[in-house]
């Protein structure tokens, strides 16, 4: 199993307030290689099994809400040390405390409308990429 991997994705509000280029760009300027990718939108289903991990928390009906309030950009992104270096490019769950310079402090609204997702371990990193992608859909 590689372990060099990661998933993201652009929420509804980074998508909305037109900022899928500048966080591209973000991602690639920080030497991740991009594997898989593709724009949709989340069923409430689909919603809530991504986040089921979540679905104790008092926020996880308003976060599937929102996450199915419009299109996404779902990817697998690929570099030594992704899942930690990814989580650092994009910077705190709540923007208000990012980290000056990250994706999150740049374009999140939020804690949560905050821009992005990055995969919080190797493990999780492959079952969300495997949640959106077929293997045939991936380039190494
Ligand atoms: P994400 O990294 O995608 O993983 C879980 C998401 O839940 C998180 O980003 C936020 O969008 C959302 N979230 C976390 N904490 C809160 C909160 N306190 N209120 C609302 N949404 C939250």
């Amino acid at each position: 199993m590689t372990t060099n991997r990661t998933f993201t994705m652009i929420k509804p509000d980074a998508v909305e307030s037109g900022n899928i280029g500048n966080i591209i760009q973000a991602i690639t300027d920080a030497g991740f290689k991009i594997v898989a990718m593709k724009y949709t939108k989340l069923s409430t289903q689909e919603a809530k099994d991504f986040y089921a991990v979540h679905a104790e928390r008092p926020f996880y009906l308003e976060l599937v809400d929102y996450m199915t309030s419009g299109p996404i950009v779902a990817a697998i992104l690929e570099k030594e040390n992704a899942v930690a270096d990814f989580r650092k490019l994009i910077g705190s769950t709540d923007p208000a405390e990012a980290e000056e310079g990250t994706i999150r402090k740049l374009y999140a609204e939020s804690k949560a409308k905050n821009a992005v997702h990055g995969s919080d371990s190797d493990e999780n990193a492959r079952i969300e990429g495997d949640f959106h992608f077929q293997p045939d859909h991936c380039f190494a």
